[in-house]
């Protein structure tokens, strides 16, 4: 399986620059100076810590995985200097791992991969493509026919598993997940020598707005120089230059009360670290348009969920939690106003970024001199246009599984969580066509049938014998509950 030869390659290039490093240490101390006797020592000491290196990787593999990952993001609460300072090795790390990649075989998988199987299909480079978003696009791309490539670090901000077992799906329908960190320049480079990409759908960044309180450095190592690297190849290296289009968040709109929420209303009060290194993406985006004409579009996703979703957010783990019987929490705004999300179904989404990607244009290689005009900057809020309040998401969680949630209700701490978001989508709707058509209650159903079974549960979901008409949520059906507790514990 292709996958799997990635993912020994990735394992492979560790244990070369072990090696390397022990080669080093030979070097330095081995010499006529060292006396016979501690020569033996040397020598036993090498083939010790070889044996453990080789028992540790056998028997830890995410743990080396997690210390990998470092450079790029993920890792659970490490300590912030260890990810700092990962951040500034990455340009060393990073040439060990693209010499790793490489070999006719491995190229003919990554040139297979990326070839479009149908007449004026794309190829398209998809980051964070073991991810929830990345995934279901790399499967739609691939299904109508398009080529992809894919590439993640498999960090461990949440279980890897199943990232593998995403990368694994893939695999199964022809696309190929490099394991691989976007900050690896030199790969990235090398991919481009390999496969003229037209597209490249960068969704690859560290997600979650708490989590940027324990390990600040991930985000600015994923989304900000994660992301200038891939401007960086796609502007000076690749040739042609292909389209990018890449996810920025509703998170940028902060603590806005002004709803809907369009694209041109103010986005510069971010209530998390997060949100401030999205609207820095975006920022960074105008630039390389500007500077290096490329083609660039923003995607302001708005509370994404469905099946192979992530662990991390609150859908997921509340769902966990009820058929567990483990308490959830849900936070009390300060103000007691009400909470709401625009959870947004997955297959709405990935249709937002097909079209996205097929209305991008062409980069242009600069600005100025061309006679075809400036290459397009574009930013689009991707969402459901209709906020539910999280404590009906929970009834709704609550009728799927037919269990009752154990409610806890606590006043909101100021960690990054906003009061609502609530997208205007007119401008998607109007250049691409964009039109979300998946309620709350069906999106939800779909999520839990495939929690169920990915988890192996032995559960009823009574709700699956309604009518698949019954999309639109009716107001009078289960919120029976007084909405006094207002409950804020989706993120973005
Ligand atoms: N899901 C949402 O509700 C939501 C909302 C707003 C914005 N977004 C954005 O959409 C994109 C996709 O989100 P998702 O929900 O699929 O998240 P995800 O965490 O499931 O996917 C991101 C993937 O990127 C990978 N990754 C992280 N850092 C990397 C690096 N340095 N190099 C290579 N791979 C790396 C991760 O391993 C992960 O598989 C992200 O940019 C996220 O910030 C998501
Ligand atoms: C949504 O955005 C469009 C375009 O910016 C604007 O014309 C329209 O008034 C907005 N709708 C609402 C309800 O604010």
């Amino acid at each position: 399986m292709p996958a799997d030869a990635a993912a020994k390659g990735m394992k492979l290039e560790r244990y070369a620059s072990g090696g390397a490093m022990l080669l080093l240490l030979r070097r330095a101390s081995g010499g006529k100076i060292v006396s016979a006797s501690s020569h033996l020592l040397f020598r036993a000491t090498v083939l010790a810590t070889l044996g453990l290196v080789f028992l540790f990787t056998f028997h830890y593999p995410s743990l080396l995985s997690r210390s990998f990952s470092l450079s790029g993001g993920g890792g659970d609460g490490g300590p912030a200097h260890a990810s700092h300072r990962s951040l500034l090795m990455s340009s060393s790390s990073s040439y060990s791992a693209s010499a790793a990649y490489g070999g006719a075989a491995w190229e003919k998988e990554v040139r297979k991969s990326a070839k479009p199987r149908k007449d004026g299909g794309i190829a398209v480079l998809v980051t964070g493509a073991a991810g929830f978003v990345g995934t279901h696009c790399s499967l739609a791309l691939r299904a109508r026919g398009d080529g992809v490539l894919g590439l993640d670090n498999f960090n461990s901000y949440y279980d890897p598993e199943l990232k593998r077992a995403r990368q694994r799906l893939l695999a199964d329908r022809g696309v190929l997940v490099l394991d691989a960190d976007i900050n690896d320049g030199l790969l990235l480079e090398k991919l481009f020598d390999l496969v003229p990409f037209t597209h490249v759908l960068h969704l690859a960044a560290q997600a979650g707005v708490r989590y940027a309180m324990e390990a600040p450095q991930t985000y600015v190592a994923s989304n900000v120089a994660g992301l200038v690297s891939v401007f960086e190849v796609a502007a000076k290296h690749a040739d042609p230059q292909p389209a990018i289009v890449w996810a920025s968040s509703s998170s940028v709109y902060g603590l806005n009360t002004d709803a809907p929420f369009s694209e041109d209303h103010r986005t510069d009060r971010p209530a998390s670290l997060y949100a401030a290194t999205k609207k820095a993406g975006e920022a960074i985006a105008h630039t390389y348009n500007h500077i290096y004409g490329l083609s660039i579009t923003g995607l302001r996703f708005f509370t994404v969920y469905g099946p192979w979703g992530r662990p991390d957010m609150a859908y997921f783990f509340f769902t966990k939690s009820i058929v567990s019987g483990e308490p959830i929490t849900l936070f009390r705004a300060a103000d007691g106003a009400d909470a709401r999300r625009d959870f947004t179904y997955i297959d709405d989404v990935v249709k937002g970024c097909l079209g996205a990607l097929d209305t991008s244009g062409k980069s242009t290689g600069s600005k100025s001199g061309k006679k075809s005009g400036p290459a397009p900057l574009r930013v689009y809020n991707l969402g459901n246009t209709s906020p539910v309040p999280v404590t009906r998401m929970v009834a709704i969680l609550e009728k799927l599984l037919g269990k009752k949630a154990n409610k806890r209700i606590v006043t909101m701490p100021s960690n990054g969580d906003v009061p609502f978001t609530h997208a205007n989508v007119t401008h998607a709707a109007h250049d691409f066509g964009y039109r979300p058509t998946t309620s709350l209650d069906a999106g939800l159903r779909h999520f839990v049938t495939w929690f169920v079974d990915y988890y192996k549960l032995k559960l009823d979901i009574p709700k699956l014998t309604k009518p698949a008409g019954a999309d639109k949520p009716s107001s009078s059906s289960s919120s029976s509950k007084k909405k006094k507790a207002t409950a804020m514990a989706a993120s973005s």
